[in-house]
This record gives structure tokens, sequence and C-alpha cells, in this order.
């Protein structure tokens, strides 16, 4: 049986871990060609890319720093040269997972706080779905997914204030591209994952984690891979008519 998104060329920002690597794993077993995306962890990347080959799937790791202008527009121009050039001068799925929290009182943080959190959460996000609807136009057929957060549309808790500002602004963005890019057969969506546990949240015994339970009405922290279920709908064909949509996958969090 021929899999949703065969011949499908998917590019997963932050894949080398936590959330991206369930997502381009769900995405691979999909049947798309994944680019596996890293900004240091080439090593983990790889390992990414060996468990899909190792499936059956398609997968490629490509680095870059989503931090800089610099760095955005290198992971631009190596899709063209993914896969053997293969899907040239196109790309059918982009997951903007990337993504960066420094936590700590907002009176005390730093430009460079600033710069890093809106650089990598919401200015490279913008700059890739920039491309990939260029792309995606061409074909008539595309999904621009964002991860954004709980946080996206509630404050419930300090000191985590830029981050939230950047997941707000990704709410945001992702509604009012829907209104641009759905006459051209592209759909934009989020996902507002809560809790989940990876390396960006905090670890069983920080009173942070305890906290952030409590916030759920099913009393834990979700898994990746449940992130990646709900991504891997809104990439699905049958998903056509979803757009615009921010769809919070929280345990309850924001209820
Ligand atoms: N975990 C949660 O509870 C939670 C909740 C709500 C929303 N989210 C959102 O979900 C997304 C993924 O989170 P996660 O928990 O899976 O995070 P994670 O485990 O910390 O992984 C972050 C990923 O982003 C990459 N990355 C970090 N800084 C980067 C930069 N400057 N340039 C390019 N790539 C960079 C990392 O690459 P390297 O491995 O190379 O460093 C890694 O692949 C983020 O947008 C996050 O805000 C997470």
């Amino acid at each position: 049986m021929s899999k949703p998104l065969a011949n499908k060329l998917a590019l997963v920002t932050g894949s080398s871990r936590g959330i991206g690597a369930a997502v381009a794993a769900r995405l691979a077993a999909d049947g798309a060609s994944v680019i596996v995306h890293y900004a240091n962890n080439a090593g983990r990347a790889e390992d990414v890319v060996k468990e899909i080959r190792e499936a059956g799937g398609e997968a490629e790791a490509v680095g870059a720093n989503l931090s800089t202008i610099e760095g955005t527009q290198s992971l631009i121009a190596s899709i063209d040269q993914a896969f053997g050039g293969k899907f040239s001068g196109r790309l059918d799925i982009l997951v903007n997972n990337a993504g960066t929290v420094e936590y700590g009182p907002f009176l005390e943080s730093s430009d460079q706080s600033y710069d890093n959190h809106f650089n990598v959460n919401i200015r490279a996000p913008i700059a890739l779905a920039k491309d990939a609807g260029k792309r995606m136009a061409k074909t008539g057929w595309g999904r621009i997914i964002n991860v954004a957060s709980a946080f996206g549309e509630a404050a419930p808790l300090p000191g985590v204030t830029l981050y939230i500002a950047t997941k707000f602004a990704l709410h945001g963005f992702t509604r009012g591209l829907s209104r641009e890019l759905g006459p051209l057969g592209i759909t934009v969506n989020g996902v507002q994952p809560g809790p989940i546990d990876t390396e960006l949240s905090p670890n069983p015994g920080d009173p942070a984690y305890d906290t952030m339970v409590k916030l759920t009405s099913v009393g834990r922290f979700g898994k990746a891979t449940e992130i990646a279920a709900a991504v891997a709908y809104l990439a699905h064909p049958d998903a056509a008519f979803t757009n615009g949509e921010n769809l919070t996958v929280d345990g309850g969090w924001n209820a």
C-alpha cells in the first residue's frame, strides 16, 4: 500500500533530538524523504538518519545555525542538494520545530537573550516559510507546520517571558500566513505542545517539573511521539481543510 507522504520532501528543523527527532521519524515512516536539520549535534542527527534508514525510510542530515541570517540562508540553499537533487526546486512539507528557551526573570534578561529567542524561534521560521511557500506554490501543494507552544496562547508561569513573546508571535504568524497561502493549495498550521519530556524541559526532581505536571489535567509530561502524531495529521493529504489552526496538545494545560 502506498504511504500517504510518498514522494514528498520534508524539512524538519531541530530534528537531531527531542520533538523534532520524533517528527522526522514519523514523517519518514509515512513515506516522506526527510531533511534532518541540526545546529551543533551532527552525531545525534546522524543517529536519527540511521534509525530512519534502518526502518526503511529516507533521510539526510544538514547542519545550520538558525540564530543567524547566514545560517538560515545556508539551510535554504542546501534544500536543492538534498537526496542528490532529486527534488530540486521543491519542498512539500516544512516543519518549523527548532526552538530555544532561557529561564529567568525578564528584568535580568540580556539583549543577547532577546536576540537568541527571537532569531531562532520567530525570524528563522518566517524566513524558511517564505522560501518554502514559493517552492510549494509551484506545485500547488504544501504543508507548513509551526511548532509553537501552549505558551503561545497563555502565560501560566513566570520566568519565560521572552519565550512566550516569540511563541505568541509564531501563533499569529501561522494564522496570518494561512490566509495568504490557503488559496495556493498550501495549508499553514501550528502545533502547541504542553510540557514534553525532552532536554528543553525541566527534569523530574526539579520543582518546576512538579509545577508543570500539576498544570496538566492528565498528570504527566507528554511524549515527543504524541506531538509527532499531531504533526503527521496536519501533514497528511486528508488534512487539506484544516488551515490556520493552532492545535494544542498539552495534556489539558490550557483548558
Ligand atoms: N519540550 C517541551 O516541553 C516543549 C513545549 C512546548 C513547545 N516546545 C517547542 O518544541 C520545539 C522542540 O522542542 P524540544 O523540546 O524538542 O527541544 P530540544 O530537545 O531542546 O531540541 C531543540 C532542537 O532545536 C535545535 N536548535 C536549538 N538551537 C538552535 C539554533 N540556534 N539553530 C538551529 N537549531 C537549533 C537543536 O539542535 P542541536 O541538537 O544541534 O542543538 C535541537 O535539534 C521547540 O520549538 C520548543 O519551543 C517544546
